[in-house]
Protein backbone atom coordinates (compact mmCIF):
# COMPACT_ATOMS: atom_id res chain seq x y z
CA UNK A 1 0.00 0.00 0.00
CA UNK A 2 1.02 3.81 -0.94
CA UNK A 3 2.65 6.14 1.95
CA UNK A 4 -0.38 8.59 1.53
CA UNK A 5 0.18 10.89 4.79
CA UNK A 6 -0.59 14.15 3.36
CA UNK A 7 2.16 17.43 3.64
CA UNK A 8 2.03 18.74 6.56
CA UNK A 9 2.13 22.24 5.00
CA UNK A 10 -1.10 21.32 3.18
CA UNK A 11 -3.30 20.87 6.57
CA UNK A 12 -5.41 23.75 8.02
CA UNK A 13 -3.53 25.40 10.49
CA UNK A 14 -6.23 24.76 13.24
CA UNK A 15 -5.63 20.97 12.52
CA UNK A 16 -1.96 21.70 14.02
CA UNK A 17 -3.13 24.68 16.68
CA UNK A 18 -1.99 23.85 19.88
CA UNK A 19 -4.68 23.01 22.77
CA UNK A 20 -5.28 26.49 24.24
CA UNK A 21 -5.92 27.94 20.80
CA UNK A 22 -8.71 24.99 20.18
CA UNK A 23 -10.26 25.71 23.30
CA UNK A 24 -10.48 29.26 22.87
CA UNK A 25 -12.01 29.49 19.64
CA UNK A 26 -14.53 26.58 20.95
CA UNK A 27 -15.58 28.68 23.62
CA UNK A 28 -16.30 31.69 21.90
CA UNK A 29 -17.74 29.80 18.96
CA UNK A 30 -19.94 27.81 21.59
CA UNK A 31 -21.12 31.36 23.22
CA UNK A 32 -22.52 32.42 19.60
CA UNK A 33 -24.18 28.74 19.40
CA UNK A 34 -25.95 29.06 22.17
CA UNK A 35 -27.24 32.78 21.74
CA UNK A 36 -28.31 31.79 18.32
CA UNK A 37 -30.14 28.74 19.07
CA UNK A 38 -31.77 30.73 21.81
CA UNK A 39 -32.63 33.78 19.90
CA UNK A 40 -33.77 32.06 17.28
CA UNK A 41 -35.26 28.14 17.88
CA UNK A 42 -38.17 28.61 20.39
CA UNK A 43 -37.67 25.17 21.15
CA UNK A 44 -34.34 25.90 22.84
CA UNK A 45 -35.33 29.03 24.63
CA UNK A 46 -38.05 26.74 26.33
CA UNK A 47 -35.63 24.14 27.46
CA UNK A 48 -32.97 26.63 28.38
CA UNK A 49 -35.85 28.75 30.38
CA UNK A 50 -37.13 25.41 32.13
CA UNK A 51 -33.81 24.46 32.95
CA UNK A 52 -32.46 27.94 34.40
CA UNK A 53 -30.21 28.51 32.37
CA UNK A 54 -29.37 31.21 29.76
CA UNK A 55 -26.32 31.33 26.50
CA UNK A 56 -24.63 34.18 29.35
CA UNK A 57 -24.29 31.54 31.59
CA UNK A 58 -21.70 29.58 29.63
CA UNK A 59 -18.25 31.09 31.08
CA UNK A 60 -15.98 28.01 30.46
CA UNK A 61 -16.44 24.91 27.82
CA UNK A 62 -17.30 22.63 31.16
CA UNK A 63 -20.61 24.98 31.91
CA UNK A 64 -21.97 23.66 28.86
CA UNK A 65 -23.08 20.20 31.24
CA UNK A 66 -25.51 22.84 32.52
CA UNK A 67 -27.69 22.98 29.39
CA UNK A 68 -30.24 20.67 28.75
CA UNK A 69 -29.70 17.74 26.45
CA UNK A 70 -31.38 17.60 23.10
CA UNK A 71 -32.85 13.66 21.71
CA UNK A 72 -34.35 12.81 18.43
CA UNK A 73 -37.66 13.05 19.39
CA UNK A 74 -37.44 16.86 20.26
CA UNK A 75 -36.40 16.92 16.71
CA UNK A 76 -39.42 14.82 15.26
CA UNK A 77 -41.85 17.19 17.84
CA UNK A 78 -40.95 20.16 15.83
CA UNK A 79 -41.28 18.41 12.57
CA UNK A 80 -40.44 19.53 10.04
CA UNK A 81 -38.82 23.31 10.17
CA UNK A 82 -39.33 24.36 13.73
CA UNK A 83 -35.76 23.52 14.49
CA UNK A 84 -34.54 25.99 12.25
CA UNK A 85 -32.72 28.91 13.45
CA UNK A 86 -33.04 31.37 10.39
CA UNK A 87 -36.05 32.11 7.96
CA UNK A 88 -36.95 29.11 5.12
CA UNK A 89 -35.96 31.33 2.49
CA UNK A 90 -32.31 30.61 3.71
CA UNK A 91 -32.07 27.45 3.84
CA UNK A 92 -30.66 26.55 0.77
CA UNK A 93 -31.01 22.50 1.43
CA UNK A 94 -32.57 20.17 3.12
CA UNK A 95 -31.69 16.00 4.23
CA UNK A 96 -33.23 14.03 6.19
CA UNK A 97 -32.92 10.56 8.09
CA UNK A 98 -34.97 8.17 7.48
CA UNK A 99 -35.79 6.61 10.90
CA UNK A 100 -37.58 3.28 11.18
CA UNK A 101 -40.83 4.25 13.01
CA UNK A 102 -42.46 7.79 11.86
CA UNK A 103 -41.42 10.48 10.41
CA UNK A 104 -38.05 11.21 9.33
CA UNK A 105 -35.78 13.61 11.05
CA UNK A 106 -35.22 16.69 8.87
CA UNK A 107 -32.05 19.16 8.87
CA UNK A 108 -31.48 22.10 6.90
CA UNK A 109 -28.23 24.36 5.75
CA UNK A 110 -28.11 27.92 4.90
CA UNK A 111 -25.12 27.99 1.69
CA UNK A 112 -22.23 28.92 4.58
CA UNK A 113 -23.26 25.44 6.55
CA UNK A 114 -23.00 23.46 3.02
CA UNK A 115 -19.51 25.42 2.76
CA UNK A 116 -18.70 24.54 5.86
CA UNK A 117 -19.64 20.85 5.19
CA UNK A 118 -17.72 20.50 2.07
CA UNK A 119 -14.43 21.77 4.14
CA UNK A 120 -14.64 19.44 6.61
CA UNK A 121 -15.16 16.61 4.26
CA UNK A 122 -12.02 18.00 2.29
CA UNK A 123 -10.37 17.87 5.31
CA UNK A 124 -11.66 14.30 6.17
CA UNK A 125 -10.51 13.08 2.97
CA UNK A 126 -6.59 14.65 2.78
CA UNK A 127 -6.68 13.14 5.78
CA UNK A 128 -7.56 10.24 4.16
CA UNK A 129 -4.59 10.56 1.78
CA UNK A 130 -7.29 11.73 -1.02
CA UNK A 131 -5.32 14.86 -2.87
CA UNK A 132 -6.33 17.72 -5.45
CA UNK A 133 -6.62 16.18 -8.69
CA UNK A 134 -7.94 12.53 -7.05
CA UNK A 135 -10.70 10.95 -9.42
CA UNK A 136 -13.43 9.73 -6.93
CA UNK A 137 -15.74 7.30 -7.09
CA UNK A 138 -18.56 8.30 -4.53
CA UNK A 139 -20.86 4.72 -4.07
CA UNK A 140 -22.56 6.39 -0.83
CA UNK A 141 -26.36 6.89 -1.51
CA UNK A 142 -27.32 10.43 -2.91
CA UNK A 143 -30.75 12.00 -1.65
CA UNK A 144 -32.13 12.71 1.44
CA UNK A 145 -29.37 10.16 3.04
CA UNK A 146 -26.45 12.91 3.84
CA UNK A 147 -23.76 10.16 2.57
CA UNK A 148 -23.88 11.08 -1.35
CA UNK A 149 -23.85 14.19 -1.57
CA UNK A 150 -21.66 15.02 1.58
CA UNK A 151 -19.13 13.39 -0.05
CA UNK A 152 -19.63 14.51 -3.23
CA UNK A 153 -19.58 18.52 -2.37
CA UNK A 154 -16.05 17.71 -0.07
CA UNK A 155 -14.61 16.16 -2.93
CA UNK A 156 -15.33 19.08 -5.21
CA UNK A 157 -14.02 21.08 -2.71
CA UNK A 158 -10.53 19.35 -2.21
CA UNK A 159 -10.51 19.81 -5.65
CA UNK A 160 -11.01 16.27 -7.08
CA UNK A 161 -12.49 14.32 -10.68
CA UNK A 162 -15.99 13.19 -8.28
CA UNK A 163 -18.18 10.49 -10.25
CA UNK A 164 -21.43 10.68 -8.29
CA UNK A 165 -22.25 7.16 -8.64
CA UNK A 166 -24.61 6.39 -5.98
CA UNK A 167 -25.28 3.00 -4.61
CA UNK A 168 -26.75 0.34 -6.42
CA UNK A 169 -26.27 -1.35 -9.80
CA UNK A 170 -23.29 -3.14 -8.31
CA UNK A 171 -22.12 -4.63 -11.35
CA UNK A 172 -21.85 -1.47 -13.20
CA UNK A 173 -19.86 -0.08 -9.75
CA UNK A 174 -16.76 -2.66 -10.85
CA UNK A 175 -17.11 -1.35 -14.05
CA UNK A 176 -16.39 2.18 -13.54
CA UNK A 177 -14.18 1.65 -10.88
CA UNK A 178 -12.32 -0.44 -13.76
CA UNK A 179 -12.66 2.36 -16.51
CA UNK A 180 -12.35 5.15 -14.95
CA UNK A 181 -9.75 4.33 -12.44
CA UNK A 182 -10.51 5.81 -8.99
CA UNK A 183 -8.10 6.15 -6.82
CA UNK A 184 -10.41 7.27 -3.87
CA UNK A 185 -13.54 5.14 -2.87
CA UNK A 186 -15.89 6.25 -0.54
CA UNK A 187 -18.76 3.74 0.10
CA UNK A 188 -20.69 1.98 3.36
CA UNK A 189 -18.00 -1.22 4.64
CA UNK A 190 -21.37 -3.45 4.00
CA UNK A 191 -21.75 -2.10 0.60
CA UNK A 192 -17.80 -2.28 -0.52
CA UNK A 193 -18.18 -6.01 0.91
CA UNK A 194 -20.64 -6.23 -2.07
CA UNK A 195 -18.94 -4.68 -4.51
CA UNK A 196 -15.64 -7.47 -3.83
CA UNK A 197 -18.53 -9.66 -4.74
CA UNK A 198 -19.04 -8.66 -7.84
CA UNK A 199 -15.51 -8.14 -8.84
CA UNK A 200 -15.31 -11.98 -7.90
CA UNK A 201 -18.52 -12.82 -10.23
CA UNK A 202 -16.70 -11.10 -12.93
CA UNK A 203 -13.55 -13.39 -12.42
CA UNK A 204 -11.08 -9.84 -11.97
CA UNK A 205 -9.47 -9.56 -8.76
CA UNK A 206 -10.21 -6.04 -6.80
CA UNK A 207 -6.22 -6.08 -5.51
CA UNK A 208 -5.78 -5.27 -9.75
CA UNK A 209 -7.87 -1.92 -9.59
CA UNK A 210 -6.39 1.39 -9.30
CA UNK A 211 -8.15 2.24 -5.53
CA UNK A 212 -5.20 3.40 -3.15
CA UNK A 213 -8.16 4.11 -0.22
CA UNK A 214 -11.63 3.83 0.59
CA UNK A 215 -12.76 6.13 3.40
CA UNK A 216 -15.77 4.44 4.88
CA UNK A 217 -18.47 4.74 7.42
CA UNK A 218 -22.45 5.88 7.94
CA UNK A 219 -22.45 2.35 9.97
CA UNK A 220 -20.23 0.21 12.51
CA UNK A 221 -17.45 -1.64 11.17
CA UNK A 222 -14.15 -3.40 13.52
CA UNK A 223 -10.79 -3.17 13.20
CA UNK A 224 -11.20 -7.31 11.59
CA UNK A 225 -13.58 -5.85 8.81
CA UNK A 226 -10.49 -2.95 8.13
CA UNK A 227 -8.02 -6.03 7.24
CA UNK A 228 -10.80 -7.90 5.36
CA UNK A 229 -11.36 -4.94 3.44
CA UNK A 230 -7.32 -3.67 2.87
CA UNK A 231 -6.31 -7.11 2.02
CA UNK A 232 -9.28 -7.28 -0.38
CA UNK A 233 -8.47 -4.39 -2.54
CA UNK A 234 -4.92 -3.87 -1.53
CA UNK A 235 -5.97 -0.19 -0.47
CA UNK A 236 -5.75 1.25 3.03
CA UNK A 237 -9.25 1.86 4.46
CA UNK A 238 -10.18 5.10 7.07
CA UNK A 239 -13.15 5.86 9.04
CA UNK A 240 -15.39 8.36 8.02
CA UNK A 241 -18.02 9.36 11.30
CA UNK A 242 -20.85 11.73 11.41
CA UNK A 243 -24.65 12.26 11.55
CA UNK A 244 -27.14 13.88 9.95
CA UNK A 245 -28.61 15.92 12.96
CA UNK A 246 -25.05 17.14 13.68
CA UNK A 247 -23.74 17.61 9.60
CA UNK A 248 -23.47 14.62 7.90
CA UNK A 249 -20.19 12.71 7.13
CA UNK A 250 -16.89 14.48 8.08
CA UNK A 251 -18.03 15.51 12.19
CA UNK A 252 -14.73 12.89 12.42
CA UNK A 253 -12.17 11.10 10.55
CA UNK A 254 -9.98 9.05 10.43
CA UNK A 255 -5.79 9.63 9.23
CA UNK A 256 -4.61 7.07 6.83
CA UNK A 257 -0.66 7.53 9.04
CA UNK A 258 -2.33 6.55 12.02
CA UNK A 259 -5.93 4.68 11.70
CA UNK A 260 -6.27 4.82 15.24
CA UNK A 261 -9.97 6.09 15.78
CA UNK A 262 -11.77 9.08 13.78
CA UNK A 263 -9.96 12.83 14.52
CA UNK A 264 -13.13 15.00 15.94
CA UNK A 265 -12.76 18.23 13.64
CA UNK A 266 -13.58 20.14 17.04
CA UNK A 267 -13.27 23.32 15.89
CA UNK A 268 -16.89 23.15 14.53
CA UNK A 269 -17.77 20.51 17.20
CA UNK A 270 -18.02 19.77 20.71
CA UNK A 271 -17.90 16.76 21.99
CA UNK A 272 -18.49 15.59 25.37
CA UNK A 273 -19.21 11.79 26.01
CA UNK A 274 -21.58 11.15 28.94
CA UNK A 275 -23.58 8.23 31.01
CA UNK A 276 -26.34 7.12 29.33
CA UNK A 277 -28.03 6.60 32.49
CA UNK A 278 -27.40 9.48 34.77
CA UNK A 279 -25.86 12.02 31.85
CA UNK A 280 -23.03 12.60 33.83
CA UNK A 281 -20.16 14.01 31.71
CA UNK A 282 -17.38 11.19 32.15
CA UNK A 283 -13.71 11.79 31.81
CA UNK A 284 -11.96 11.41 29.05
CA UNK A 285 -11.07 8.36 28.28
CA UNK A 286 -13.49 6.47 29.61
CA UNK A 287 -17.01 4.69 27.70
CA UNK A 288 -20.34 6.26 27.14
CA UNK A 289 -22.46 7.95 24.81
CA UNK A 290 -21.05 10.32 22.55
CA UNK A 291 -22.97 14.00 22.55
CA UNK A 292 -22.03 17.33 20.12
CA UNK A 293 -23.07 20.70 20.27
CA UNK A 294 -22.52 22.47 17.11
CA UNK A 295 -20.41 25.31 17.08
CA UNK A 296 -20.68 27.24 13.67
CA UNK A 297 -24.17 25.93 12.04
CA UNK A 298 -26.43 28.73 10.84
CA UNK A 299 -29.63 27.20 9.94
CA UNK A 300 -29.67 23.87 12.26
CA UNK A 301 -27.90 24.54 15.60
CA UNK A 302 -27.75 21.48 17.75
CA UNK A 303 -27.13 22.07 21.20
CA UNK A 304 -26.37 18.81 23.27
CA UNK A 305 -27.52 16.40 21.18
CA UNK A 306 -27.25 12.28 22.21
CA UNK A 307 -26.25 10.72 19.48
CA UNK A 308 -26.65 7.21 21.25
CA UNK A 309 -23.19 5.86 19.55
CA UNK A 310 -20.56 4.24 21.94
CA UNK A 311 -17.72 5.12 22.22
CA UNK A 312 -14.88 7.29 24.28
CA UNK A 313 -12.85 10.28 24.14
CA UNK A 314 -8.84 10.17 23.39
CA UNK A 315 -6.37 12.45 22.89
CA UNK A 316 -5.37 13.46 19.95
CA UNK A 317 -1.95 11.89 17.90
CA UNK A 318 -1.90 12.90 13.95
CA UNK A 319 -3.88 16.05 14.69
CA UNK A 320 -3.94 17.87 18.05
CA UNK A 321 -7.70 17.55 18.07
CA UNK A 322 -9.25 14.78 20.28
CA UNK A 323 -10.05 11.40 18.51
CA UNK A 324 -12.99 9.27 19.34
CA UNK A 325 -12.21 5.21 19.60
CA UNK A 326 -14.30 3.35 16.63
CA UNK A 327 -17.85 3.04 17.75
CA UNK A 328 -18.66 -0.39 18.78
CA UNK A 329 -22.39 0.22 18.47
CA UNK A 330 -25.25 2.13 18.85
CA UNK A 331 -27.55 1.64 22.47
CA UNK A 332 -30.49 1.45 20.04
CA UNK A 333 -27.83 -1.98 18.45
CA UNK A 334 -27.41 -3.76 21.42
CA UNK A 335 -29.07 -6.72 21.63
CA UNK A 336 -29.45 -8.15 25.40
CA UNK A 337 -29.39 -11.86 25.14
CA UNK A 338 -30.20 -13.67 28.57
CA UNK A 339 -28.57 -10.91 30.67
CA UNK A 340 -25.61 -10.29 28.37
CA UNK A 341 -25.07 -7.09 26.37
CA UNK A 342 -24.12 -7.81 22.97
CA UNK A 343 -23.20 -5.53 19.44
CA UNK A 344 -23.43 -6.83 16.33
CA UNK A 345 -19.72 -5.67 16.30
CA UNK A 346 -18.79 -8.17 18.53
CA UNK A 347 -20.28 -11.30 16.50
CA UNK A 348 -18.65 -9.84 13.25
CA UNK A 349 -14.98 -9.73 14.75
CA UNK A 350 -15.27 -13.57 15.72
CA UNK A 351 -16.63 -14.16 12.15
CA UNK A 352 -13.74 -12.51 10.19
CA UNK A 353 -11.67 -15.22 12.12
CA UNK A 354 -13.11 -17.94 10.64
CA UNK A 355 -11.19 -18.07 7.21
CA UNK A 356 -13.75 -19.94 5.01
CA UNK A 357 -16.66 -17.80 6.23
CA UNK A 358 -17.91 -14.83 3.58
CA UNK A 359 -17.68 -11.41 6.14
CA UNK A 360 -21.61 -11.24 5.26
CA UNK A 361 -23.76 -11.96 7.65
CA UNK A 362 -27.22 -11.35 9.41
CA UNK A 363 -28.48 -11.63 13.20
CA UNK A 364 -32.13 -13.13 13.82
CA UNK A 365 -33.76 -12.97 17.35
CA UNK A 366 -36.75 -15.34 17.93
CA UNK A 367 -38.50 -16.65 20.99
CA UNK A 368 -38.77 -20.10 21.59
CA UNK A 369 -41.60 -20.60 25.33
CA UNK A 370 -39.98 -17.68 26.93
CA UNK A 371 -36.40 -17.46 26.18
CA UNK A 372 -34.80 -15.70 23.47
CA UNK A 373 -32.30 -17.03 21.20
CA UNK A 374 -29.95 -15.24 18.19
CA UNK A 375 -29.05 -17.08 14.97
CA UNK A 376 -25.66 -15.99 13.19
CA UNK A 377 -26.92 -16.17 9.07
CA UNK A 378 -23.56 -16.16 7.45
CA UNK A 379 -22.03 -17.93 4.53
CA UNK A 380 -18.96 -19.99 3.08
CA UNK A 381 -16.62 -17.94 1.31
CA UNK A 382 -15.84 -20.58 -1.97
CA UNK A 383 -18.86 -21.81 -3.76
CA UNK A 384 -17.83 -25.07 -3.83
CA UNK A 385 -17.70 -25.77 0.06
CA UNK A 386 -18.83 -28.60 1.58
CA UNK A 387 -21.67 -29.38 3.80
CA UNK A 388 -18.78 -30.96 6.12
CA UNK A 389 -16.54 -27.85 5.66
CA UNK A 390 -19.48 -25.69 6.90
CA UNK A 391 -20.48 -27.83 9.67
CA UNK A 392 -16.90 -27.35 10.76
CA UNK A 393 -17.26 -23.32 10.53
CA UNK A 394 -20.35 -23.02 12.49
CA UNK A 395 -19.16 -25.42 15.16
CA UNK A 396 -15.86 -23.12 15.46
CA UNK A 397 -17.74 -19.60 15.54
CA UNK A 398 -20.53 -21.06 17.80
CA UNK A 399 -16.95 -21.76 20.05
CA UNK A 400 -15.74 -18.79 19.71
CA UNK A 401 -18.55 -16.40 20.50
CA UNK A 402 -18.84 -18.01 23.11
CA UNK A 403 -15.70 -18.15 24.46
CA UNK A 404 -15.14 -14.38 24.13
CA UNK A 405 -18.59 -11.99 23.38
CA UNK A 406 -19.64 -15.04 26.43
CA UNK A 407 -23.56 -15.96 24.73
CA UNK A 408 -24.72 -19.09 23.16
CA UNK A 409 -25.77 -18.53 19.42
CA UNK A 410 -26.88 -20.73 16.20
CA UNK A 411 -24.36 -20.64 13.35
CA UNK A 412 -25.96 -21.18 10.27
CA UNK A 413 -23.78 -21.28 7.46
CA UNK A 414 -25.72 -21.34 3.56
CA UNK A 415 -24.44 -21.40 0.34
CA UNK A 416 -22.42 -18.10 -1.09
CA UNK A 417 -24.81 -15.32 -1.94
CA UNK A 418 -27.53 -16.24 0.77
CA UNK A 419 -26.90 -13.77 3.14
CA UNK A 420 -28.88 -10.76 1.88
CA UNK A 421 -26.29 -8.13 0.47
CA UNK A 422 -25.94 -4.39 1.33
CA UNK A 423 -26.44 -1.63 -0.94
CA UNK A 424 -25.74 1.06 1.93
CA UNK A 425 -26.30 0.90 5.53
CA UNK A 426 -26.50 -2.61 6.67
CA UNK A 427 -29.29 -4.16 8.01
CA UNK A 428 -27.64 -6.76 10.59
CA UNK A 429 -30.86 -7.17 13.04
CA UNK A 430 -33.83 -8.89 11.89
CA UNK A 431 -36.26 -9.23 15.45
CA UNK A 432 -38.53 -12.00 14.78
CA UNK A 433 -39.38 -12.14 18.29
CA UNK A 434 -43.39 -11.92 19.03
CA UNK A 435 -44.45 -8.27 19.71
CA UNK A 436 -45.37 -8.35 22.85
CA UNK A 437 -41.67 -9.03 23.98
O1 LIG B 1 -24.71 7.97 8.23
C1 LIG B 1 -23.73 10.13 7.82
C2 LIG B 1 -22.57 9.47 7.16
C3 LIG B 1 -22.59 9.21 5.80
C4 LIG B 1 -21.43 9.17 7.88
C5 LIG B 1 -21.52 8.64 5.16
C6 LIG B 1 -20.33 8.61 7.26
C7 LIG B 1 -20.37 8.34 5.92
P1 LIG B 1 -27.16 9.19 9.44
O2 LIG B 1 -27.87 8.47 8.36
O3 LIG B 1 -27.86 10.29 10.14
O4 LIG B 1 -25.85 9.84 8.90
O5 LIG B 1 -26.70 8.09 10.48
C8 LIG B 1 -25.90 8.45 11.57
O6 LIG B 1 -24.80 6.28 11.58
O7 LIG B 1 -25.26 8.07 14.62
C9 LIG B 1 -23.93 6.22 13.76
O8 LIG B 1 -24.77 5.38 14.52
C10 LIG B 1 -23.79 5.65 12.35
N1 LIG B 1 -22.47 5.96 11.83
C11 LIG B 1 -22.11 6.93 10.98
N2 LIG B 1 -20.79 6.87 10.70
C12 LIG B 1 -20.30 5.83 11.42
C13 LIG B 1 -19.01 5.25 11.58
C14 LIG B 1 -24.79 9.18 8.32
N3 LIG B 1 -17.95 5.69 10.93
C15 LIG B 1 -25.53 7.22 12.37
N4 LIG B 1 -18.91 4.19 12.44
C16 LIG B 1 -24.58 7.55 13.51
C17 LIG B 1 -19.97 3.73 13.10
C18 LIG B 1 -21.37 5.26 12.15
N5 LIG B 1 -21.20 4.22 12.97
Amino acid sequence: MKDLTPAKESLDPIETASRDEISALQLERMQWSLAHAYNNVPYYKNAFDSAGVAPGDLKSLEDISKFPFTVKSDLRDNYPFDMFAVAREQVARIHASSGTTGKPTVVGYTSTDIDNWATLVARSMRAAGTKPGDLVHVAYGYGLFTGGLGAHYGAEKLGCTVVPVSGGMTERQVTLINDFKPSTIMVTPSYALSIVDAFNAQNLDPRDCSLDVGIFGAEPWTNAMRCEIEDAFDMHAVDIYGLSEVMGPGVASECVETKDGPTIWEDHFYPEVINPETGEPVADGEQGELVFTSLTKEAFPIIRYRTRDLTRLLPGTARSMRRMEKITGRSDDMIILRGVNVFPTQIEEQLMRVKALSPHFQLELTRDQRMDALTVHTEVADSSTGNEVKDTCARELVAMIKDVVGISVVVRVGDTGAVPRSQGKAVRLIDNRPNDA
